[in-house]
């Protein structure tokens, strides 16, 4: 059995008086593609943000990688974890090889070591090497998405997490970002992955396992198919029975 990579137990948070995130118990099994899909507001982005500490719990324990927030470490795990977000946030006035450099450069790694990694990513992520030298505003929004991705991964973290980086890309640029971080989550020797994302399609086709989130709650915890085929709860019917409905307009429409 995998070791657990991250663990929510009776994990609460408020904003002021209002409970965003109630009583969350959950694990996550190192070298798992979870996917976390709820709609705007049920707590995906705080629940995130509290896995690498940039939010901590009102109540509760969360352990990740064997560090405990309660103990203080997980701060200074938090630069082991990679991090992707829908705006990207690369630095304009750095090249692309500076820009996926720096973590290793914060850590110290000498320059042909660096070098070697930025090579290394960029053709993991799908990028000619030649992009080293250009600035993010040279690059198509699906690619400077995948530069996020290897910037993620420059210093080599067990975890990854992705907060719904896909939504600003069009349809077709997105479905074959969405195939290619499958390829490499195969690829990547047990790394875990925690994306959220409130499309549905993205998140029975790129997760392990779905969190179905709602209110701060947790509906159903389960696999792809099994969401579809035993949903436990009325919410996450309605939620298959809209996505169904699409897929049938669509075969209608073709
Ligand atoms: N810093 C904050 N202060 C007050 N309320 C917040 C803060 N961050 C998030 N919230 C509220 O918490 C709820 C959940 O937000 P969020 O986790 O961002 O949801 P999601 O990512 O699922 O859209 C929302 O109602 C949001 O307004
Ligand atoms: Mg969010």
């Amino acid at each position: 059995m995998n070791k657990a990579m991250i663990k929510f137990k009776n994990v609460s948070k408020k904003f002021g008086k209002n409970e965003i995130i109630s009583n969350l118990n959950f694990e996550v099994k190192e070298g798992e593609f979870i996917t976390v899909l709820g709609a705007s507001g049920s707590g995906k982005t705080t629940t995130l943000k509290m896995i690498n500490g940039l939010e901590k719990p009102t109540a509760g324990d969360i352990n990740v990688a064997g560090y405990s927030i309660q103990k203080g470490k997980l701060i200074e795990f938090r630069r082991h974890i990679g991090y992707v977000v829908q705006s990207i946030g690369l630095f304009p006035h750095m090249t692309i090889a500076q820009n996926i450099a720096v973590t290793p450069k914060l850590l110290g790694w000498d320059k042909e070591k660096i070098n070697h990694r930025v090579d290394e990513l960029l053709d993991l992520v799908n990028l000619p090497r030649d992009f080293k030298d250009r600035y993010p505003a040279q690059l198509s929004g699906g690619q400077q998405q995948r530069v996020g991705v290897a910037r993620a991964l420059s210093a080599n973290p067990p975890l990854l997490l992705f907060d719904e980086p896909f939504s600003a890309l069009d349809s077709l640029i997105r479905q074959e970002l969405q195939h290619q971080l499958k390829d490499l989550h195969r690829k990547l020797d047990n790394k875990t992955f925690y994306f959220v994302t409130h499309d549905i399609n993205e998140a029975l086709y790129l997760g392990d396992r779905v969190m179905v989130m709602n209110h701060g709650k947790i509906e159903q915890f389960d696999t792809p198919q099994n969401l579809v085929k035993h949903p436990q709860t009325e919410y996450v019917k309605q939620l298959l029975d809209t996505a169904q409905e699409n897929q049938k307009l669509w075969e209608a429409l073709k």
